[in-house]
């Protein structure tokens, strides 16, 4: 489905299905279907809202800087546009950085947040100076330049080497992004804020799922969120990297049903 908002076209998925609705945020620069197998194992469960965030997928980019707000805004806008007054938000990575943006702006719409291989902290310096990089990189040679950037430590060392059909999956995914959007939420990442501070203010309750061999947003990083949110429940995923939900995704489906559960 698609919603003209705030000016561009926004793509989505809008499952329906009981209460609490449910929404997932994709990484970068991936798109919607990174959840899919999560979708087809809660569809009708759940109303699922799953959209490509701008710049990404079928959304389309604008030139400039996305900042997380701007994702958060978008987010809101859709939600408005279907309805939808209060979701469970999930998101993977920059998803996860959305959704402290969406916290901050529009907490009395969330219910729960599931935060899956994402990070509170903001960026490094050495981190900001990459985000420029990889910003000229789509610029200059294209996506798919970004996606052999960035691929060998999205998954698991062994996910890597030895599941190919995953490996081609996600390259499809990064090479179909469009440069502008590469760029403008690269350079949106390096801009946000650090959400540590935020962490305590979360009353709501907080899924925490990491990817055990997550080498960009690793293990340690999830354990502080843990630790500084009142109420989270920890989630270490075997035999997965930084995209647990597709290089596991039965062990990442099951915890997420049975908080839901729980939640609801
Ligand atoms: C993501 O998966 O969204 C990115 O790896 C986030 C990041 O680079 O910080």
């Amino acid at each position: 489905m698609r919603a003209q908002l705030r000016g561009l076209t926004l793509a989505y998925d809008d499952h329906p299905g009981p209460r609490p609705a449910v929404v997932l945020l994709h990484g970068f620069p991936l798109d919607r279907t990174l959840w899919h197998h999560q979708v087809a194992a809660l569809a009708g469960q759940y109303r699922l809202i799953v959209p490509d965030l701008r710049g990404h997928g079928a959304s389309e980019a604008v030139p400039g800087v996305a900042t997380m707000d701007d994702f958060a805004d978008d987010l809101a806008a859709l939600l408005d546009h279907l309805g939808v007054d209060q979701v469970v938000l999930g998101g993977l990575s920059m998803g996860g950085y959305i959704a402290f943006a969406f916290w901050r702006r529009y907490r009395a719409r969330v219910l729960g947040l599931v935060l899956v291989d994402t990070r509170a902290q903001a960026d490094t310096e050495e981190g900001r100076r990459g985000r420029e990089e990889i910003a000229r990189l789509a610029e200059e040679q294209g996506a798919a330049a970004v996606a052999e950037r960035n691929l060998p430590k999205l998954l698991a060392p062994a996910t890597y080497r030895e599941r190919p059909e995953l490996v081609a999956e996600v390259r499809r995914m990064i090479a179909a992004t469009p440069p502008a959007g590469i760029a403008a939420a690269s350079r949106g990442m390096a801009e946000r804020p650090d959400s540590l501070p935020t962490l305590a203010t979360i009353t709501v309750p907080v899924l925490v799922i990491v990817g055990a061999e997550d080498q960009l947003t690793p293990p340690a990083d999830a354990e502080l969120m843990a630790q500084r949110l009142p109420q989270a429940e920890l989630v270490v995923v075997p035999g997965a990297g930084h995209l647990a939900p597709l290089e596991q995704p039965e062990r990442v489906t099951s915890a997420l049903r049975a908080w839901l559960e729980r939640l609801r």
